[in-house]
């Protein structure tokens, strides 16, 4: 049915198509052929058929109907019936302008602008009998147009082609078209010069031409058009004098030749337009001076000769241009004084006089008129701001540039009387004295520049009073005292440059409360102290230079400063950290310096000195709620015995469910969007009842570095770990998030603790992983669970075990990133189970520094290549963890154990005894000897080879689990390792 009706509509539109096609050959015979068909409703839906319509805004255009009156854009003359206007601007058609206009006879008004219409301005619609408007502008018409567009234009009054890629000369035909009042070719492409008749249109209005790449002089004989209003040559490559018939030109009310190449001084006749409003002159090259005649132009609004080459002084009788609001001169050779007679200027809203060679005293009147922009900036206006100043109550100023004159004295308190100002430059001047505590008044200011003068005191305190600041800059005067705290209050700053000052004391945390800072320049002063951790969390950090200060301490780990260049921390010789390439001197936790010289392994000299030289343990700061904090928290739970769900492969679709966040995390202090989502892969979706005592304080299990772990039991009673991700700024997308969870979460292996689910809202994210109830392996190793320690069997069963689930996780090329003996959790029947494998895929971006800083923080496990930018970081860096946990397994030693005044690294020392033949006596003493040393010894071997410095050197897990297997049967495969 509708097929058949599509079909119809098609056959007909062919048909109309073909009659169009007999009309335009033999209109008469068509006419007396079809009397009855509507030329309007041909032509339109011709014209419909030529251009695309993604909006459907021509729906209603239906070639069945007699009458196109009704149609959508479409005006008809009530008379005749006949289609007199057509108004499809902004529709967002598309395509060509077909010849079904053509049809339109009567048609006075087309306006197709602001669509995306392109192809060349054909068919000649300028033909058009009746056509008194047409407006293709703003669209993508492209080519040069006809050269007799206009030879018979009808009676064409208005035209505008502006913002299209027209290009080419305009043709000399315009010329002919004597109805014209409005031409607007603004905004294209067209090239050449004017052509020579078009001061013959003595019809003309408005002529706009701007933004072309238009040549030449203006041709002679404008004050043939003399009923011209507007003329803007403007942007374009005019050249030569702006010729006198301008002046006869009585109706000028809007003059723009800017940014051309206009020479020579003004005409004379300008004087006789008494009309004009607007004459704007910027960046051509007239000289002379401003004559005095331009008193006359009394209509003046607009006044803009900046950017030229003006010389001599400025006539006083520019006082009267009472209607003038904007005048600006900047950039000018401009001498003399600034003339009393300004004060007249009563409607003055703009004023740039900036880049002359003014002179004198700053006047008083720019404070009492309603002037809002003043610049006045490079000029050599001397003397003190003050008395001036004094007078600028209720002064409607917002911008005020008074840079690099030769002002002196101090800045008066009064300045805090411009209440409206958004912009202050004083720099540059030989200013003195302190900062008026009276800034503070200024809620408005956005940008505070006082630098480069010589200003002392201190910053006052009332800065943060300047709420509205973005940018503040007091670099290079004589400040001292300290960086005040207030200026937390200036939470939009994105820019504090207050270097080569004599400022002191700490940076204030409050700096790092100003989330919008982009640049920051402390350099060059005498701050001390330590730096706020807290500055590594300043998102949108660009710069931050605080070299040459005598800042000490560790430099903030993280964000930014992961890669922040040497040339901003320089100068601070009691700066540590790895941008300054120095380490940091050991408090507890003690950082530790490997000192390559000591290590026996001579792959080290293959690697870049400063790898071992950097720090190798790094801050932890709390990022994520990973394992540490779980494992902990896990210990210290009675053990129970896990009647885990059976997570069925085909149970294993995922329920979600929605939790209005309001009701059931009711305890959550950090929740603050409505709804979160919940997701259990095991396919219960009865976790609601155990969500309730999510978060709940009375279920947390323990705060870590990282966050809080809870504990809960699912309905069935099942228990969970639940882990909050703490810092969720550092958490990806919620795409990424669930994206990268998922995957973690179809992980499973008898040696990996499971990942049961998740919670996602954007402020709060919480893993749910499988509870394991027997305390984690770092716990067992080191403190023993009820004064027992692990066996020598039981300690080869976990070191077995956890190869297998490293050996599993690579498998499926995911690498753990954070192994260690107490992310290692022992089940009830001491079966390792490794958890918060591959969460470093969570973070925003897997960058070793941050891996290296926030993850790997595990002292003594973190493989060398993290600190070396060259070597890619692989599932070898697992390997190198996984060798140190099996040297603490069978040591009983940590990784990296602190004495009196020495630091043993455990491969070390296990090394060393290897090579001196005395490798048992690693063995844990609390095994009494019990060990069988055929094992012991292969096993500490297969652990010093997995902390080969060289990743290649290391084995894969595979071969591992492999060379564990031979190792437990001893008459097989020792060989391999001897
Ligand atoms: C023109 O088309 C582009 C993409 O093809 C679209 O983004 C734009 O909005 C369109 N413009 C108008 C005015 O419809
Ligand atoms: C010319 O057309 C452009 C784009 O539509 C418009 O912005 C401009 O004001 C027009 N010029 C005049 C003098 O009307
Ligand atoms: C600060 O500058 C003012 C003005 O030059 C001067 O009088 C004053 O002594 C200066 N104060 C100090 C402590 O240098």
């Amino acid at each position: 049915m509708l097929a058949l009706l599509r079909m119809k509509r098609q056959l007909s539109l062919l048909s109309l198509l073909l009659l169009l096609l007999l009309l335009a050959v033999i209109p008469a015979v068509v006419r007396s052929l079809s009397p009855s068909l509507n030329d309007d409703v041909l032509g339109l839906i011709v014209l419909k058929a030529d251009i695309q319509d993604p909006k459907g805004k021509l729906v209603s255009w239906n070639e069945d109907d007699d009458s196109p009156c009704n149609w959508v854009g479409v005006k008809c003359n009530p008379r005749s019936n006949r289609v007199s206007e057509l108004n499809l601007d902004g529709f967002s058609l598309s395509g060509h302008i077909g010849r079904g206009l053509l049809q339109l006879q009567s048609l006075r008004k087309l306006s197709l602008a602001k669509n995306n219409l392109t192809g060349t301005i054909t068919p000649n619609i300028a033909r058009l009998d009746s056509l008194r408007v047409l407006d293709l502008s703003e669209n993508g018409l492209s080519g040069a147009i006809p050269e007799d567009f206009f030879r018979q234009c009808g009676s064409l009054r208005v035209i505008s082609l502006a913002k299209n890629k027209l290009s080419g000369k305009i043709p000399d035909s315009l010329s002919s078209c004597s109805t014209l009042a409005s031409i607007n070719f603004s905004s294209n492409k067209f090239s050449g010069s004017l052509p020579s008749g078009i001061w013959s249109l003595n019809g003309l209005r408005s002529l706009d031409l701007s933004d072309n790449s238009l040549e030449g002089e203006i041709p002679k004989g404008i004050e043939g058009s003399n009923n011209l209003r507007a003329i803007n040559l403007g942007k374009n490559q005019f050249s030569g004098k702006v010729p006198d018939g301008i002046g006869s030109c009585l109706l000028l009310r809007f003059i723009d030749l800017s940014e051309n190449s206009f020479s020579g001084t003004l005409p004379e006749t300008l004087q006789k337009l008494s009309l004009c409003n607007y004459l704007n002159l910027h960046m051509n090259s007239f000289t002379g001076e401003v004559p005095d005649w331009i008193g006359e132009m009394k209509s003046l609004e607009t006044l803009d000769f900046s950017s030229n080459s003006f010389s001599g002084q400025l006539p006083s009788s520019i006082g009267n241009l009472q209607s003038l609001k904007v005048l600006n001169f900047a950039a000018n050779g401009f001498t003399g004084t600034l003339p009393e007679s300004m004060v007249n200027c009563k409607n003055l809203v703009v004023l740039d006089l900036s880049h002359n060679s003014l002179k004198g005293d700053l006047p008083a009147w720019i404070f009492k008129s309603g002037l809002q922009e003043v610049s006045l900036s490079e000029k050599k206006l001397s003397g003190s701001m003050n008395s001036p100043l004094a007078s600028s109550v209720g002064s409607s100023l917002e911008i005020l540039d008074l840079s690099h004159n030769a002002f002196s004295g101090e800045i008066a308190s009064s300045v805090g009387a411009l209440r409206s100002l958004q912009f202050l430059s004083l720099s540059k001047n030989f200013l003195v004295g302190p900062i008026p505590v009276s800034i503070g008044e200024l809620k408005a200011l956005n940008n505070l520049d006082l630098s480069e003068n010589q200003l002392n005191g201190s910053i006052p305190l009332e800065i943060g009073g300047v709420v509205s600041l973005n940018e503040l800059r007091l670099e290079k005067n004589f400040l001292w005292g300290q960086v005040p705290t207030s200026i937390e209050h200036c939470s939009s700053l994105t820019t504090l440059i207050v270097s080569q000052n004599r400022l002191s004391g700490y940076i204030p945390i409050a700096v790092a409360k100003l989330t919008n800072l982009q640049n920051v320049d402390l350099s060059f002063n005498n701050l001390s102290g330590s730096l706020p951790k807290q500055l590594a969390n300043l998102p949108h950090l660009l710069t931050f230079n605080i070299s040459h200060n005598n800042l000490q301490g560790e430099l903030p780990a993280g964000g930014f400063f992961n890669t922040i260049s040497p040339f901003s921390v320089t100068g601070n010789p009691s700066l540590c950290g790895s941008a300054v390439n120095k380490s940091c001197p050991a408090v507890l936790p003690k950082p530790i310096v490997l000192n390559p010289n000591s290590s026996s392994d001579s792959t080290s000299s293959s690697l870049p000195p400063n790898i071992v030289h950097k720090r190798i343990i790094l801050s932890i700061s709390a990022l994520i709620a990973i394992g540490a904090a779980a494992v902990i928290v896990v210990g210290v739970i009675a053990i129970t015995v896990l009647n885990l769900h059976v997570r069925s492969s085909a149970a294993r679709s995922a329920a979600v469910l929605t939790l209005s966040a309001g009701d059931e995390f009711s305890h959550s202090p950090t929740t603050d969007a409505n709804s979160g989502k919940l997701v259990m892969f095991s396919g219960d979706p009865d976790f609601s009842t155990g969500a309730h005592a999510l978060l709940n304080k009375d279920c947390e299990l323990g705060r870590g570095g990282f966050g809080a772990v809870y504990r809960t039991v699912l309905r069935d009673g099942h228990p969970v770990a639940i882990k909050k991700l703490t810092v969720s700024s550092l958490v990806k997308s919620q795409e990424d998030f669930e994206r990268e969870v998922k995957k973690l979460g179809k992980v499973r292996h008898p040696n990996l603790v499971a990942l049961e689910g998740y919670y996602w809202t954007p402020s709060l994210q919480l893993l749910i992983c499988e509870f394991v109830s027997g305390g984690s392996l770092h716990k067992h190793i080191h403190e023993g669970l009820g004064g027992n320690f692990l066996s020598w069997n039981e300690r080869f069963n976990i070191i077995l075990g956890t190869a297998k689930s490293l050996a599993h996780l690579h498998q499926l090329n995911i690498i753990h990133y954070n192994i260690k003996s107490s992310n290692v959790l022992i089940d009830s029947t001491g079966e390792p189970k490794v958890g918060d494998f591959g969460l470093a895929r969570l973070l925003p971006m897997l960058d070793r520094y941050v891996l290296s800083s926030k993850i790997q923080s595990a002292l003594g496990y973190m493989a060398p290549e993290f600190a070396c930018r060259t070597v890619k970081i692989t599932e070898k860096c697992d390997v190198y963890g996984f060798g140190v946990l099996v040297l603490e397994v069978v040591t009983g030693k940590r990784p990296v154990e602190y004495m009196e005044d020495d630091v043993v690294v455990l491969c070390d020392m296990v090394r060393g005894a290897l090579e001196e033949g005395r490798v048992e006596e690693c063995v844990d003493g609390r095994l009494q000897g019990n060990f069988p040393a055929e094992e012991a010894i292969p096993v500490m071997k297969l652990g010093l080879i997995c902390t080969s410095q060289v990743p290649s050197n290391r084995p894969d897990m595979g071969e591992v689990v492999n060379i564990l297997e031979l190792i437990r049967c001893p008459s097989e495969g020792q060989e391999e390792l001897e």
